[in-house]
C-alpha cells in the first residue's frame, strides 16, 4: 500500500493484502482480550464522516482507532451544516482546518473518496462508497476466511443475493480473487451485476447449487434503498431460491456462512443459523476491528 490513503481494493496487490492480514492476525489476540494493545496512534485525530447509515462499520473504526490511542470525532449529515446546504468539500475542508490527521469516509456516491483524496491533506480511508467499494469489509472477509481455512488459495466462495447494488460483493470478490479464491455468484436476474467485474466468475442457479459447489456462502441483503422503483422482489419467491434456510443448512452442515450485516433475518438467512459453529458472521465483526487497527496503523503510524 504505497499511498497514504485506502481508497479501493484495486489499489492493493496480493502482497499488500497478505501483509495487512498478517498485521491484523498479530493484533487480534491482544485486541480480542482487550489488553496490551500498543497505543501507537496516541495524539492522532481521526474524524469519522458517515454520510450514509452505518452501525458496525462506524463502531468498528471507532473502536479500532481508540484501542490504538487515537481520538475520534463523529461527523454525520443529520444535525450538521450539510442539512443547511453546505457541500461535502466545504464540510471536509472545515474539518481539515481543525487539524485532523485522517478521515474515515462513508458516502453514497461513487468517486467521492478519490476526489477528496486529490485535494485533502488528511489520509482518506474508504468506509463504504456507493455501489463500488468497501475495502476494509473485503479485508476483514479475507481475514475471516484465511483464519478458518488456513489459506484463501483455492477456497470456493459463492456470493448470493443483491450483487448488483453491493459494494461489498465487488470489493470482496476482488480481494479474494487476488488471493487465489474461486468466486461464484447467485442472484435473480434483477440483482445480477451488470458491470464486467463478475465476467470471469460462474453463475450458480440457486442456494442449493451454491452449497453443493462452494466452501463458503457469502449472503447479501437486498438493498431496497438502491432498487429502482420499477424493480419488485417478491420475498417469498426470493426465499425459495436464494435464502439459506434451516433446511438448506441442515443438508449442508459443513458450509461456512458469511454476511457483512445488517442481516435481514427470515429473508436471506434463518435466525437459527447465526448460532451454528460454521456461521462466522460474528467472527467477521471481531476480525473487522483487528483489520481496521492494522490499516489505521499502517496509514498513520510514523
Ligand atoms: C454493508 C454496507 O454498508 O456496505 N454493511 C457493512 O458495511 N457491514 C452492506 C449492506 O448495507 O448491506
Amino acid at each position: 500500500m504505497a499511498s497514504s490513503h485506502l481508497l479501493s481494493t484495486h489499489d492493493l496487490n496480493r502482497e499488500d493484502i497478505t501483509s495487512i492480514l498478517d498485521d491484523a492476525a498479530a493484533i487480534l489476540p491482544a485486541h480480542a482480550n482487550l489488553r496490551n494493545v500498543e497505543q501507537s496512534l496516541a495524539g492522532r485525530n481521526i474524524v469519522l464522516a458517515f454520510l450514509e447509515p452505518s452501525t458496525r462499520t462506524r463502531l468498528s473504526f471507532e473502536t479500532a482507532a481508540q484501542r490504538l490511542g487515537a481520538s475520534t470525532v463523529l461527523f454525520q449529515a443529520t444535525g450538521s451544516s450539510v442539512e443547511k446546504g453546505e457541500t461535502l468539500r466545504e464540510s471536509l475542508r472545515t474539518i481539515e482546518s481543525m487539524g485532523f490527521d485522517a478521515v474515515v469516509l462513508r458516502h453514497g456516491q461513487n468517486g467521492v473518496h478519490r476526489e477528496v483524496a486529490s485535494w485533502s491533506r488528511m489520509a482518506v480511508i474508504n468506509a463504504g462508497e456507493g455501489t463500488m467499494q468497501h475495502p476494509t469489509q473485503a479485508l476483514l472477509d479475507a481475514a475471516t476466511i484465511r483464519e478458518r481455512f488456513g489459506t484463501i488459495d483455492g477456497v470456493k466462495v459463492a456470493i448470493v443475493g443483491d450483487l448488483r447494488h453491493s459494494r461489498v460483493a465487488r470489493s470482496t470478490a476482488d480481494v479474494l480473487q487476488k488471493c487465489g479464491a474461486e468466486i461464484g455468484y447467485c442472484a435473480p436476474d434483477a440483482l445480477v451485476p451488470t458491470d464486467s467485474q463478475f465476467a470471469n466468475a460462474q453463475r450458480l442457479a440457486s442456494i442449493e447449487a451454491c452449497c453443493s459447489w462452494a466452501d463458503v456462502v457469502y449472503l447479501l441483503r437486498i438493498q431496497r434503498e438502491r432498487l429502482a422503483a420499477d424493480v419488485h422482489i417478491d420475498e417469498q419467491a426470493y426465499r425459495a431460491s436464494y435464502a439459506l434456510t434451516t433446511a438448506v443448512a441442515e443438508a449442508h452442515p459443513t458450509i461456512v456462512v458469511l454476511h457483512p450485516g445488517p442481516v435481514n433475518i427470515g429473508v436471506e438467512l434463518d435466525a437459527a443459523i447465526l448460532d451454528h459453529s460454521s456461521c462466522l458472521v460474528h467472527r467477521q465483526v471481531t476480525q473487522g476491528v483487528a483489520v481496521r487497527m492494522a490499516v489505521l496503523q499502517r496509514l498513520l503510524h510514523s
